[in-house]
């Protein structure tokens, strides 16, 4: 049989990189191979994401554009899948003609059966939700195949219901994974030569507490910290209301953890946290980063921050300003508020005009710049171990990540990927580092 080709594009958050790398890997066992230009394809996957406004109209904008190569060639599969196929469903086959497949965020596995009937010419629509354990057991295995760094998912969905936030409606319920599986992951991707592992959730650091039985995070992390062939271990993303005692301890007596955390704020406000549901407020989100950096000196944060909440005022905004100021991030994500249909803040008044949002947002951007270059600067001179994970940005270089999580590119081959090497850093930029090996 001759292998077909298919072309996947991936929006969104690390949960759809790491859907879109089980949707290629499952596909594969059906004679599916990737190519990477559209062209070539014999089926276009979209992994979708719905986050703001703007996320959704991207996903708009291609599949408009799409239905050129559809018309260049009759046989094309076009399939749409991830938070904007959950929301839409059946919409989208009768708004674009030239889609064949939309599935859901719970619907991967019907994807090989899905692809086959769409070869005999029937469009199908698959969104629904699958809110209990029968979700574990459907969610396709990761092959190996030579990765450095290899994203885990250890928990999927969102219970948390942040007041602006659609990824509670299109991820459904949260379902931690059972323990022993992530564990037999993480064991077989040791195998294949995986030497880093990012475990992946909305809010992993909830783990375990919806499903009784199962271990905390902390013990999960313990548990992987114990698998040979694994050398560090990350996670993302953290909600500060469940950062426990007990998971900042991981970064005092767990080497392989590295010294990073992202830890979004979402504001420095506490009446507008109050409003964003959050759960906290900013002087326990400060006393969480201060008990972050006492276990672990060194330790980088990073975190997203919404800008032009309803009714977030001049001084609420300063206060998000200060926070920023007090916890020095490494990076932040920044966005402006966009309302989303059917979250609680879409119903809020907002008085706040769209050019003092993007004024605002300019201006916590410029801070941020700042304190990621002086940052980064502080890292001259020192050392580091660099985990090397593919060709640099120049040629005869490598890159790779320090401990710190901090892009660093070396001179140096290509037989080098994969492995740990010590470098002293020679020069700093916005968004990397320029180290020498020792
Ligand atoms: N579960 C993660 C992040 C999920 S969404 C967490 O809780 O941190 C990723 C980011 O998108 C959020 O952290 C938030 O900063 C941003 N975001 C979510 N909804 C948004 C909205 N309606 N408008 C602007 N930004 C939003
Ligand atoms: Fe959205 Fe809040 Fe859940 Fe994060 S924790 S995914 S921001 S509802
Ligand atoms: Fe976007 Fe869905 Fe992730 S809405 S941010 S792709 S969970």
């Amino acid at each position: 049989m001759s292998l077909k080709h298919l072309y996947m594009e991936t929006f969104g958050c690390q949960m759809n990189v790491s859907d879109s790398e089980r949707i290629v890997s499952m596909l594969s066992d059906c004679g599916f191979m990737t190519v990477t230009a559209p062209a070539d394809a014999d089926m276009i996957l979209l992994n979708t994401c719905s986050v703001r406004g703007g996320a959704e109209e991207k996903v708009y904008k291609r599949l408009e554009n799409l239905r050129v190569h559809k018309k260049k060639n009759k046989k094309l599969l076009i399939g749409v899948g991830g938070c904007v196929a959950q929301h839409e469903g059946d919409l989208l086959l009768e708004k674009f003609p030239w889609i064949d497949l939309v599935f859901g965020t719970h619907n991967l596995h019907l994807l090989p059966d899905m692809v086959r009937g769409a070869e005999q010419g029937r469009r199908r629509s698959e969104t629904a939700f699958i809110d209990n354990d029968q979700r574990l057991d459907l969610f396709p295995a990761l092959s190996g195949g030579f990765r450095v760094s290899s994203f885990v998912t250890v928990m999927q969905g969102c219970d948390n219901y942040c007041s602006y936030c659609i990824v509670p409606f299109v991820r459904g319920r949260e379902i931690s994974r059972r323990a022993d599986e992530i564990v037999a992951e993480v064991e077989q991707l040791a195998a294949s030569g995986v030497k880093e592992v990012v475990l992946l959730g909305q809010n992993v650091n909830s783990y375990g507490t919806s499903a009784g039985d199962q271990p905390s995070f902390a013990s999960l992390i313990r548990q992987i910290a114990g698998i040979d062939g694994i050398g560090r271990i990350r996670f993302t993303t953290s909600h500060p209301k469940d950062m426990s005692d007990e998971l900042i301890a991981c970064f005092e007596d767990v080497p392989k953890l590295c010294g990073q955390i992202q830890l979004p704020a979402q504001s420095g406000s506490n009446a507008i946290l109050e409003r964003m549901n959050r759960g906290y407020t900013r002087e326990l989100y400060l006393d969480r980063i201060r008990a972050l950096r006492l276990t672990r000196p060194g330790i980088l944060v990073t975190g997203d921050m919404i800008v032009g909440f309803p009714g977030e005022t001049d001084g609420d905004f300063e206060q998000t300003m200060d926070l920023i100021e007090r916890v020095r991030y490494a990076d932040l994500f920044s966005f402006v508020y966009s309302p989303r249909p059917g979250t609680q803040a879409s119903g809020f008044p907002d008085s706040i005009g769209k050019e003092e949002k993007q004024e605002r947002l300019e201006r916590l951007l410029l801070l941020q710049r700042r304190l990621t270059l002086e940052i980064n600067r502080s890292f001259i001179g020192t050392a580091q171990t660099i985990l090397v994970e593919g060709p640099g940005k120049r040629d005869g270089q490598v890159s790779g990540r320090a401990d710190c999580g901090k892009t660093v590119n070396l001179i140096g081959g290509q037989q080098l990927v994969g492995s740990f090497v010590d470098v002293r850093i020679v020069a700093a930029y916005q968004n990397s580092l320029v180290g020498e090996l020792i």
